[in-house]
């Protein structure tokens, strides 16, 4: 989607995507981060995972688009976070967790320096199809070796406009060719439009080394 399409749903406060409490997944799966590290979040709106992550003693980097989420997140946690220019970003850090401020696909590898794994929920589902293969061809020059954890959506895609985007396993396969790709859990999906639809989607979760 167009960056404005998102900065708007962060001004109109359209977020649904917000699970508003750590991850399902997450909380089952983290074992597979590794030891307490560096977990980088990418497209991570205001998500609890980051503070569920550095609860557990990792540093956490966020991406993020728009500047609105990451300062709720700070304000919502009770911290006040520094603010530093960093590279093409806004760097707004504060109890163990920064959240870049900007467009992931401006990451460099100086941003993400002692990164050690990496965890995706809601970030390749929220990416228009024809953007996945360089988002994830940038995660793996990013982060060779380093373990991930990949929660994805699927659904009748005719039923409703994306986003979320359905992305299946074969998709996943497909995408992360040559990448170690392990499908760990699974389950029915919440999604108040396709339960108004009488509709229903399934979630993936798949444990990934690059
Ligand atoms: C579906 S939400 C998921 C947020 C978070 N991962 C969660 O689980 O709540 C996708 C987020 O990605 C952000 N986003 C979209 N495109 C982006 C981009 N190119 N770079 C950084 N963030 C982006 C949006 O602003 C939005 O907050």
């Amino acid at each position: 989607m167009e960056p404005e399409f998102w900065l708007g749903r962060w001004r109109e406060g359209r977020i649904g995507f917000h699970e508003g409490r750590p991850n399902t997944y997450l909380e089952r799966h983290a074992a597979h981060l590794g030891p307490p590290g560096c977990v980088l979040v990418p497209l991570c709106g205001k998500t609890e995972d980051l503070a569920w992550l550095a609860a557990r003693g990792h540093e956490v980097i966020g991406v993020e688009l728009a500047e609105d989420a990451g300062r709720a997140f700070f304000a919502e946690h009770g911290l006040v976070p520094t603010e530093t220019p960093a590279g093409a970003f806004l760097r707004l850090a504060a109890g163990g967790v920064a959240i870049l401020v900007g467009d992931v696909f401006a990451l460099a590898a100086s941003d993400v320096t002692g990164v050690t794994a990496f965890y995706d929920r809601a970030a390749l589902i929220a990416l228009m199809p024809a953007q996945r293969a360089r988002y994830v061809a940038l995660l793996r020059k990013l982060l060779p070796g380093s373990p991930g954890l990949l929660v994805t959506i699927e659904y009748d895609g005719t039923l409703m406009a994306p986003p979320p985007h359905p992305v299946t396993e074969p998709d996943v396969r497909k995408l992360y060719q040559g990448v170690r790709v392990a499908e760990i859990d699974d389950g029915p999906a919440v999604n108040a439009r396709l339960a108004e639809l009488g509709a229903s989607a399934h979630e993936r979760c798949f444990a990934l080394t690059l």
